[in-house]
């Protein structure tokens, strides 16, 4: 007996028949059923279908696709292409490999005939008014792997479920080596000592092992799949954690022989990366690995920092956001010469790296050296934008140059330690010449937790006093509530900042943040001061709030 069709194919034929019955011919008005099929298709699948991408070929030409399928890693695993009822197929798709449309699995479809090619072949030909074809066409389509990327996903599961035992194994020999190699105790109590003049007073020896540990695991990745074999010394706090690396192999462990225990998974990750040619597609893949080995490594630090990159749309539409209101209420923009703009809590670095795109060349230089800054508190995602902005620059230029615009500080700390120096002379400098700058423009995604959900967590977020007190003097003294912890929320000690790094000055603040501020009784001394410290307010509730929804935060497990 042949298995019942699904309900999404009948579906789609009866949405073919609704639009057709309305006259809709072209491919701009009869696609929608066939994205709906697709979508609920490759659902079972942990397919995501996304419509009209534009992606950028390797001689950098753009091309844009009806629609792709993704896997969960941001891979992409085919492509789609509708044309119109009455178009001739063959031609078009002819048309299409001549532009360079990628021929490993994309189907080309009219609502009458479908053909998919697969590795440059024709693999299927079928009419899709017939059922069983049909069937036969999304099975061949949404199953489609290739074996590089099905080891990929193989060697990634194997990551996370191997990540724990790695760093434990690196916790004991840390201990071990605390315990007999002299040489590596000092090191790591220099570097500890660093860190808590430098970013945290309250910095455990326990996170410093972690930076320690975290730079051990990934710092190939780094190297490999930027393709920048020169990483550790370009980057400032690399270089320091280099020297306690140094210390701690100057006995017995042998980082070869540890990190070989990786190689699987690397030899997967940079196999799979090779086979990316769109950058984004690669930045977007890299999320994914970050991610994995966050929620593998420690799903406290994923949670007390608000580990979470931004989903693309929303930054595209905020950095659009600032350059209307830089014009309209400024008669300003983004590519004006004196815009300095920064990002507080730059992650992978997703708001700048959009800037770079939507920068006009004749701007691109002056911004990247002098007017851009982005502060990062944690070790792997400020590797991870150092790189990414280094290299958006590189291919808008064809040039290499550090990006002196990122700070590995804490944003809520800025000048609570001007003399000190700030894990290296490099970053020290840069920190310097971040607090000296007339900041115009303040951008990004702040973290949100008030502190931990379990109470008897301790990794709590620390006390920021010069922040907390200006949240005292004003929102909370301009309160009728009685109970004002949420006042203490990152999101709002960011909004508190940022405001104040304005320096009373013209400006712009633009946050993604939780809604609670917009609504809730406790906020209303922080919705006054908002009034009065503006001239202009704009929001955008999309109806988030964190604590109402957990799952919004994309770093707690499902
Ligand atoms: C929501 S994420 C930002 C995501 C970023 N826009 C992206 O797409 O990758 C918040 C980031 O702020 C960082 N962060 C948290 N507290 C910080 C602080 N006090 N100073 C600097 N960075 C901080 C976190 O480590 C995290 O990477």
């Amino acid at each position: 007996m042949t298995p019942p069709m699904p309900r999404y194919v009948s579906e789609y034929y009866e949405a073919l028949r609704g639009l057709e019955q309305q006259g809709a011919r072209t491919e701009g008005a009869l696609r929608v059923a066939f994205h709906t099929l697709l979508a609920e298709a490759g659902k079972s699948r942990g397919l995501t279908v996304l419509g009209e991408q534009t992606v950028q070929l390797a001689n950098k030409k753009q091309i844009r696709f009806d629609g792709e399928l993704k896997d969960q890693y941001k891979i992409r695993r085919g492509v789609w292409e509708a044309k119109d009822s009455g178009d001739d197929l063959d031609a078009e798709i002819a048309r299409k490999i001549a532009a360079g449309y990628p021929t490993k699995n994309i189907l080309f479809e009219n609502t009458r005939r479908a053909v998919l090619i697969q590795n440059g072949e024709r693999v299927l030909d079928v009419p899709m008014a017939d059922r069983a074809s049909l069937q036969r066409l999304l099975d061949a389509f949404l199953d489609y792997t290739e074996p590089l990327i099905e080891e990929f996903h193989r060697a990634v599961a194997t990551f996370r479920q191997e990540i724990p035992q790695l760093a434990q194994g690196l916790t004991e020999i840390i201990a071990r080596e605390k315990r007999e190699n002299a040489k590596f105790l000092a090191a790591l109590e220099g570097f500890l000592a660093l860190c808590r003049a430098s970013l945290n007073p309250q910095t455990s020896l326990a996170a410093v092992e972690d930076m320690l540990k975290q730079h051990l695991l990934t710092e190939r990745i780094f190297r490999s799949v930027f393709n920048n074999p020169d990483f550790v010394r370009r980057n400032a706090i690399a270089r320091e954690l280099e020297k306690v690396v140094a210390a701690l192999t100057s006995r017995s462990f042998s980082r070869p022989a540890f990190t070989a225990r990786l190689d699987y998974f690397y030899r997967a990750i940079e196999e799979t990366a090779r086979t990316i040619d769109d950058y984004s597609e690669k930045q977007g893949f890299l999320h994914a690995v970050y991610e994995q080995f966050f929620q593998g490594y420690s799903t406290d630090t994923a949670d007390t920092h608000g580990i979470v990159y931004t989903p693309a749309p929303i930054v595209r539409w905020m950095v659009a956001s600032v350059e209307q209101v830089l014009q309209q209420e400024f008669s300003l923009s983004l590519n004006e010469r004196g815009v300095q703009v920064l990002d507080p809590c730059v992650g992978t670095g997703t708001f700048i790296l959009e800037l770079l795109a939507q920068l006009s060349p004749s701007a691109l230089a002056q911004k990247y050296a002098h007017e851009l800054h982005c502060n990062e508190v944690l070790l792997l995602p400020y590797y991870i934008a150092a790189q990414n902005i280094e290299h958006e620059f590189f291919e808008r230029t064809g040039e290499y140059h550090p990006f002196e615009g990122i700070c590995f500080a804490d944003t809520l700390d800025m000048g609570a330690h001007r003399q000190l120096n700030i894990f290296a002379p490099e970053n020290t400098e840069r920190i310097h010449r971040q607090e000296a700058a007339p900041i115009f423009v303040i951008l990004g995604n702040p973290p949100y937790n008030v502190g931990q959900s379990n109470e008897n967590d301790n990794n709590k977020n620390r006390a920021y006093p010069g922040v907390d007190k200006r949240i005292q003097q004003t929102y909370v003294k301009g309160s009728r509530a009685t109970l004002n912890a949420q006042l203490y929320d990152m999101y709002v000690r960011f909004f508190r900042w940022a405001t104040d790094r304005l320096h009373n000055g013209d400006g712009i603040v633009c946050f993604v943040s939780n809604n609670s501020f917009l609504h809730q009784f406790t906020f209303d001394g922080m919705r006054k001061e908002l009034l009065k410290e503006f001239t202009r307010i704009y929001t955008l509730d999309l109806g988030g709030n964190i604590r109402k929804n957990p799952k919004l935060s994309g770093t707690t497990p499902d």
